[in-house]
């Protein structure tokens, strides 16, 4: 019997204070940044599913090559019962590739903001998957994860190399999070994008066809219409550099103009001056043995890395550390596990 069933996590006015608070403080501290969690809203999210398929944006493709060839492996180191999808996006045929090779796969939990992404994904899965429990969340994934209860064991994907998205400092907490969803028997599938040609860096978020500025620029529309603001996308330009010393790229976007920008909803003016930045997103580039650290820093060990001969992606099997493993000092926090 095939089921599915979506549960918003969070009461529906969370989501707008989230996004209030954000815009609140990211628009009045110096630099001014925003989050990217607020460019997926439905359109959003069309933009970046658009962007996966260029030629300049290798990530989605790069994840794909080795989803498709290790599937299997995957399948048969972990054996998992749940398939836990973190950021999942619009069923993609990344998740194809893990659904097919999970033969033992009871339920599969796709977990993201964007409402209208799950419930796309939710109804290619009902066409096509019969006997899969599909459970989908919309949720904030640096908030409490209330899971079902799903039988184990896990395997939690978080693909796509969102990880990258998060400050080096927000990343540990996070791992440690991901860590503590994570009994003896489960898998943290992760995937990341690795450091490369700078240029190569470069031209994925800046592509010619204008793509990327597009989603850069959706953020404004997102707060335009929900934070009932004004902001003119015409006004700024699209921003993308690498940072050498963080090897991350950073969007951002720059004001043409000195201009006022109104958030009726905030009650407030923010002045932006002409080639004043705002910065939207980071997102990292990782090297394997950074990665390999940071993972045992949040008590995960990394038991399998899958790349391609051109080393230009990776993805991390890691599992929790055995007990009486050297343990990870104490103070972490564990504040999104329920
Ligand atoms: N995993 C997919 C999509 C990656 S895009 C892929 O690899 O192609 C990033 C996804 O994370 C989007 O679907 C976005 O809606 C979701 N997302 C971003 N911030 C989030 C948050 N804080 N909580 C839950 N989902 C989030
Ligand atoms: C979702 N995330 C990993 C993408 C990235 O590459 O950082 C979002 C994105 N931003 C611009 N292009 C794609």
């Amino acid at each position: 019997m095939n089921a599915f069933r979506l549960t918003r996590t969070l009461p529906a006015d969370a989501t707008a204070a989230a996004l209030r608070g954000d815009v609140l403080h990211g628009l009045t501290s110096t630099p001014k940044t925003l989050p990217p969690t607020w460019f997926y809203d439905a359109r959003g999210s069309e933009i970046f599913e658009a962007i996966t398929q260029i030629p300049e944006y290798p990530v989605w493709r790069a994840e794909l090559g080795l989803l498709r060839q290790h599937a299997e492996a995957i399948a048969l180191r972990t054996g998992a019962r749940t398939l836990i999808e973190l950021g999942s996006g619009a069923y993609s045929a990344k998740t194809r590739h893990l659904l097919d090779a999970l033969t033992g796969l009871h339920a599969y939990v796709p977990v993201d903001v964007c409402e209208s992404a799950l419930r796309q994904a939710g109804q290619a899965l009902i066409v096509e998957r019969p006997g899969l429990t599909v459970h989908a969340l919309v949720a904030d994934f640096t908030s409490v994860l209330a899971l079902p209860d799903t039988p184990g064991p896990k395997l939690l994907a978080f693909l796509g190399s969102t990880i990258g998205n998060f400050l080096p400092a927000e990343r540990a907490a996070f791992l440690s999070c991901l860590s503590a969803l994570l009994s003896p028997g489960d898998a943290l599938l992760l995937g990341a994008d690795l450091v490369k040609d700078e240029a190569a860096l470069v031209a994925a978020y800046d592509d010619p066809a204008g793509l990327t500025s597009d989603f850069n620029k959706n953020v404004l529309r997102v707060i335009n219409s929900r934070l009932d603001a004004d902001f003119d996308p015409d006004a700024f330009e699209h921003v993308a550099l690498f940072d050498t010393a963080h090897e991350w790229i950073e969007m951002r976007l720059r004001s043409l103009v000195d201009q006022t920008v109104k958030i009726r909803a905030l009650d407030l003016a923010v002045d932006f001056s002409a080639g004043e930045d705002l910065c939207t997103e980071i997102s990292a580039k990782f090297r394997r043995e950074g990665l390999a650290a940071e993972l045992a820093a949040a008590g995960l060990e990394l038991a399998h890395w899958f790349t391609g001969p051109g080393q230009e992606y990776g993805l991390a099997l890691a599992v929790p550390r055995r007990p009486g493993a050297d343990r990870p000092p104490a103070g972490r926090s564990t504040a999104c596990v329920s």
